[in-house]
């Protein structure tokens, strides 16, 4: 968890802003060369977590903050969007009810409005954070993309009910789609998002990963160190920011023409201040059609 290392001089309101400096974590292979794997919940017994490594490497991070409008989907797979309304208070995230009734909605129209060519949306799946302990899940300090193509194919298989339809969709174009948000109106103080520009990523710096749940096994993405790659993170984002992660492309993957993936971490900033706001989000996962 990342609650050391703070400064007692900084005052405690402050938003580290601009350029900075920070670890991230990155893959490195499983020693004994095996294929590698991680468990979603707790490993059978015998078996570790993961059986690949993880390796920190200082790597500087620009700050998009002012610039928005440079980074798009079809360039950089992130897009940052400001003045967003919506009728979700802090309340809602506190029920899994609430989310799907008030904030799905407003994430459908919000994606089939700011991205061309969407005519189907299908939210799949959403995951609150907070960055405390006992939280059922924290923000994730591993880059990582969530899934392989084969992997957000099969998304595409699991979320419709018909075989034929879903053959019909795997022929267009679809997209897995990260609607990020902090869940209270205050910027983000502690343990902001840092991604890497689809423009500065090499696909060899991707791994795939076995990822195990209980009853099937999907497949996502480590990322390799590479000094080329630009990490980026926005800084203070508020509630009425969302970032938008697209974490696969089928157009990128057939024609090469678009990104098709966004490496993403959380990360500790050395210029946190002590006592800082913990950072609580929610990410909702879609499938875009078109
Ligand atoms: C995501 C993600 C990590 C975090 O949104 O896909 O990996 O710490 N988030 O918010
Ligand atoms: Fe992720």
């Amino acid at each position: 968890m990342m609650t050391t290392e703070t400064t007692t001089t900084t005052p405690p309101e402050y938003i580290p802003r601009g350029p900075t400096t920070a670890d991230l974590t990155f893959y490195a292979p499983p020693p004994d060369n095996s294929a590698p794997f991680n468990y979603v919940e707790s490993p059978p017994p015998g078996q570790p977590q993961r059986n690949y490594l993880e390796i920190p490497h200082s790597v500087p991070l620009n700050d998009i903050r002012g610039h928005e409008a440079e980074y798009n989907l079809d360039k950089d797979s992130v897009q940052a969007l400001q003045n967003i309304t919506s009728a979700a208070t802090y309340a809602t995230f506190d029920s899994d009810a609430a989310v799907r009734s008030i904030y799905y909605p407003e994430v459908e129209q919000l994606l089939l409005s700011k991205l061309p060519g969407a005519h189907k949306i299908v939210l799949f799946d959403h995951t609150i954070r907070r960055q405390k302990d006992g939280a059922p899940r924290q923000p994730v300090t591993r880059a990582h993309v969530d899934q392989t193509p084969r992997a957000a194919a099969e998304r595409v298989r699991l979320h419709t009910t018909d075989p034929e339809e879903a053959e019909k969709l795997l022929a267009g174009r679809y997209r897995i789609v990260n609607v990020w948000r902090p869940l209270t109106v205050e910027p983000v103080q502690s343990a902001p998002l840092a991604f890497a520009s689809a423009a500065s990523v090499d696909e060899n710096d991707l791994v795939p990963i076995e990822h195990r749940y209980p009853n099937r096994t999907g497949e996502t993405m480590g990322v390799k160190y590479n000094p080329n790659q630009k990490w980026l993170y926005w800084s203070g984002m508020t509630g009425d920011e969302r970032l938008l992660l697209k974490c696969s492309d089928s157009r990128g993957l057939r024609d090469g023409d678009v990104a098709q993936w966004v490496p993403h971490t959380a990360f500790w900033d050395p210029r946190t201040p002590a006592g800082a706001r913990i950072r609580e989000s929610i990410e909702v996962r879609a499938l875009v059609f078109g």
